[in-house]
């Protein structure tokens, strides 16, 4: 079977190099050039070493030249969706895991995808753990009346709590249909310390230098707790799940957007 042939929008960056390797690690599928605003020379050196791919600033020009399968993008948002309508409008499969896409984007890669016939898959964290974590949260959800979130992250992070232990809690509650039970302190000696609620999980925000992204639901009943944990260590995490979107996206035609979507996830605890 011949290759699927992907350009990679973004090369030079730390998930565009992390994703050409990824790529050129599995034998379906097949680097053919790689598109940076960065990019001084005319060649990219393939990790494996096995050959020398086109490399340019100018993404037209290359899909041209490349005549790729897929378009791999993780830019900035504005580059993006720019390239997500240069590629579709060539009829190009595009994978685009940069952060930011507006819910107009969204539309129009949607509309875009569906009128070219072509494939285009969205997601905003394609590491596989934290969204079976979230599925096997909402099946437990409705076995437990007790929860609480820990978020761990690095020292950098801006916001607290993370925006997944959020997404986290809020569809655990909306799975059991109704609130968690919040046991209340009667005292508080430190304000705060039970972290964050919402509708009966407190969420606990951990921010330490040396840690990368992690998190952990906890559920309590009479006699016994169940915990789910993630851990990110690297970004390979992101890599079997873009690997995946890669090889999917030919299949399809109009836009799947997460990778719970792709993984058929959404949803697919009703009625357990
Ligand atoms: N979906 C996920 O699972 C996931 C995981 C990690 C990171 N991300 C997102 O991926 C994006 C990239 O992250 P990163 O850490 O690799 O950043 P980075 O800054 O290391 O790399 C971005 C690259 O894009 C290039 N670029 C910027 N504008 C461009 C343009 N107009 N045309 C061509 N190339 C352009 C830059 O030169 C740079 O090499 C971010 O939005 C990040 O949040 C998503």
């Amino acid at each position: 079977m011949e290759p699927i042939t992907v350009l990679v929008h973004g090369a030079l960056g730390k998930m565009g190099e992390e994703v050409t390797a990824a790529i050129c690690r599995d034998p379906e599928l097949e680097v053919v050039g790689g598109v940076d605003l960065k990019a001084t020379q005319e060649h990219l050196v393939l990790p494996d070493g096995s050959k020398k791919v086109p490399l340019s600033s100018d993404l037209d020009s290359l899909l041209e030249a490349c005549h790729p399968n897929v378009l791999v993008d993780f830019t900035i948002a504005e580059a993006s969706i720019s390239a997500a309508r240069t590629a579709l409008k060539r009829g190009v499969n595009v994978v685009l895991g940069t952060s930011g896409l507006s819910e107009d984007n969204l539309k129009e890669i949607a509309q875009l995808s569906e009128a070219n016939k072509v494939g285009a898959i969205v997601a905003p964290n394609f590491a596989l753990g934290p969204v079976v974590l979230l599925h096997l949260a909402k099946i437990a959800a409705k076995f437990f009346d007790y929860a609480e979130v820990i978020e761990l992250h690095h020292h950098e992070k801006a916001d607290a709590p993370s925006g997944t232990a959020l997404a986290t809690a809020r569809e655990m509650v909306k799975s059991r249909g109704k609130p968690f039970v919040y046991p209340v302190t009667k005292k508080e000696n430190l304000s705060g310390t039970r972290g964050g609620q919402v509708d009966g999980v407190a969420i606990h925000s951990v921010r330490l230098l040396g840690l990368m992204a992690s998190q952990e639901v906890i559920f309590g009943a009479p006699g016994q707790t169940l915990s789910l944990r993630h851990d990110t260590i690297s970004r390979e995490c992101y890599m079997p799940g873009i690997i995946l979107a890669i090889k999917e996206v030919v299949k399809r035609q109009g836009l799947v957007y997460g990778l719970d979507t792709m993984l058929n996830l959404r949803g697919s605890n009703e009625g357990i």
